[in-house]
């Protein structure tokens, strides 16, 4: 398999296909100007990005939206090479007067089932799940008249934590895994795990970096490449969306994916600890 910048989609288990980088679009409302992501995006897809993480509850859906408009309007790009990844809901995490959060009691095989039913009706092409353990894909799985698997569980991952169990699980039932913060995230103490160091400062990521005159990010995301891992790099920056694209020119060694494999530390930034109460929080089991 060898991926270019041009063609670097992989394969899906429903037919489709997803190009292996797409931006992460995740950035906090409160402290992002308005159209900062319009502007990216149209800087994304210039630099040859295909692939758009976002989520109605990341509030800026519309600016995406316009930006992929606009570009197909002026013949950059084909709206049959969008993929666009979605994640629907109405009310953004409803809570009581106290301030808990009110969970929706529906259970994980009744979303399935809506899920399957949006594909019947062609309103998306693929279905996936997100920060789904084991047990939960192995509810899915197992359910009984399942119609479609996942087709993506969408988890973090990255060369602190890289899940080795969870895909090993996943590749056996052809679910692709879609890794967010492949960078380490930007380190917002309000909603990251900030006692584990910044990826980005690791010594052996900088140390092979150098070797190939790339940023340790590039490493960074190039590992996950060669693991047939996609990822998400979120970036508003024009300097840094082009760089994290730059990852199809050059190739780790095998020894050099076991020595970034052993960083694995097991941890994660992003635990979701406002929400362990719910009974479906994902992250008590092991993997
Ligand atoms: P910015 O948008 O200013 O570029 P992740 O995708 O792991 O969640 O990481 C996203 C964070 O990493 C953001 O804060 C983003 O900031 C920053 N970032 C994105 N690309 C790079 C890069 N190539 N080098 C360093 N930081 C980056």
């Amino acid at each position: 398999m060898s991926l270019t910048a041009q063609n670097h989609r992989i394969l899906l288990n429903d037919g489709n296909d997803i190009p292996i980088i797409g931006i992460g679009t995740y950035s906090t409302p409160r402290i992002t100007a308005k159209d900062t992501c319009y502007h990216a995006m149209k800087v994304a897809i210039d630099v040859g990005y295909r692939h758009f993480d976002g989520a109605w509850v990341y509030g800026n859906e519309a600016e995406i939206g316009k930006a992929i408009q606009e570009k197909i309007a002026d013949g950059t790009v084909r709206r049959d090479d969008i993929y666009y990844c979605g994640k629907p809901g109405d009310v953004i995490y409803p809570q009581d007067e106290n301030g808990k959060y009110l969970y929706h009691p529906t259970d994980l095989c009744a979303t399935w089932e809506a899920l399957e039913a949006l594909k019947d009706a062609g309103l998306v092409k693929s279905i996936g799940v997100s920060n789904f353990n084991r047990r939960q894909l192995e509810l899915i799985l197992n359910k009984p008249g399942l119609k479609y698997k996942p087709a993506v569980n969408q988890v973090e991952c990255h060369p602190y934590f890289t899940q080795p169990k969870l895909k090993e699980f996943c590749d056996s039932h052809g679910i692709v895994i879609v890794g967010y913060s492949p960078l380490g995230t930007c380190r917002d103490p309000i909603w990251v795990n900030t006692k584990i160091p910044a990826l980005l400062d690791d010594p052996l990521l900088n140390s092979v970096a150098a070797k190939y005159k790339k940023t340790s990010a590039q490493v960074a995301l190039r590992f996950q490449v060669q693991r047939n891992i996609v990822i998400i790099p979120k970036s508003f920056n024009q300097e840094r969306i082009k760089q994290n694209f730059e990852i199809f020119d050059f190739s780790l060694t095998n020894e050099e994916m076991k020595l970034i494999n052993a960083l694995n530390r097991n941890e994660r930034y992003v635990e979701l600890l406002m929400w362990k109460d719910h009974p479906e929080y994902p992250f008590n089991d092991e993997y």
